[in-house]
Parts: structure tokens; sequence; C-alpha cells
């Protein structure tokens, strides 16, 4: 079956398209549609932003696989994602991802078996100040501890009930 947006997600692209004349203006939010139609982002669901803004499917591709933030794979319904840069990582990122390994039972780039969480290890999300931060889908979460992102991950099950 041929890939298609939604009718809202093809209205919204309309009017990116409309709003910036320069496609290359358009390929992040594009892209973020498409992902958040699709899950993540296929070499397919590539090909079709490629298509619907007019822009090559190399530049498209490498444009989404230079980002984190864009998934390639199928995640969980809550993908956690640490920042390991510098100010994080001083800050203590690397206990956080421990425990949360050890919470969820899984390692960087892995998803629990319930499909509930994705955790991934990614470079800097800009919350340098606050460090150390993560971001859980579109939220961030700030001066973390690994008590704090225990209780967030039972916040987050919780919730998924
Ligand atoms: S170093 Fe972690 S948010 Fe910038």
């Amino acid at each position: 079956m041929q890939l298609e947006f939604s009718a809202d997600n093809e209205a919204r692209l309309g009017r990116l398209l409309a709003e910036y004349p320069d496609r290359q203006a358009c390929l992040l939010p594009a892209l973020y549609i498409a992902q958040e139609q699709f899950g993540y982002l296929t070499h397919e669901v590539m090909e079709l932003v490629a298509e619907r803004i007019g822009m090559p499917p190399g530049e498209v591709l490498s444009t989404a696989t230079f980002y984190t933030m864009f998934r390639k794979r199928p995640t969980g319904k809550y993908h956690i994602q640490v920042c390991g840069n510098v100010s994080c990582f001083l800050r203590g990122s690397d206990r956080l991802m421990t425990a949360l390994s050890k919470t969820l039972g899984i390692g960087d780039g892995e998803t629990t078996e319930d499909g509930l969480f994705t955790l991934s290890a990614v470079q800097c999300l800009a919350a340098c100040g606050t460090a150390p931060a993560l971001q859980v889908n579109d939220t961030y979460y700030e001066e973390m501890t690994p008590e704090k992102v225990v209780e967030l991950v039972g916040r987050l099950r919780e919730e998924a009930k």
C-alpha cells in the first residue's frame, strides 16, 4: 500500500510550503509531521517527505539521519533520551543512564518488552544550564537525579495504565 499523509497533515504541509517558499526551511517541520503520523522515519516515509516538499530524497535522508530527535526505528510509547554531553556528563548523566537501565532492564537503544519505554543516550538537548537533562517524547526534565528518574518511570508506568 502506498504511504500517504493524512488529510490533516496534508493541510499542515500545505501551510508550511506556503509559509516557507524555501524548501529547505520546510524540511525539519515536515519530518516532524511525518514522525508524528508514522511513528518513525523509514526510507519510504523519507521518500514521501521528499516528494511532498520537492526535495531530493538524499538530502532528506542525510538530514533525518543527522538529528537524533528523528527516530529511524520503532520506539516505545515513551522515548527517554538522556543527554550525555559535557555539561550533563559532568553533572552525573551517566548515573541517570545506569539508574534507568537498571529500573527498565534495557540498555541504550533498546525498548522494553512491553513496548512502553525506549532508552537512548543522545547529544546536547540545549538544556546545559539545568544539567543533567533528559527528554521524554517532547517533554524536558532538568536537574535530574537517579532518584528522580526512577520516580519518573514509575509515574509514566501509572499514566500508561
Ligand atoms: S550538555 Fe546536556 S543539555 Fe547540553
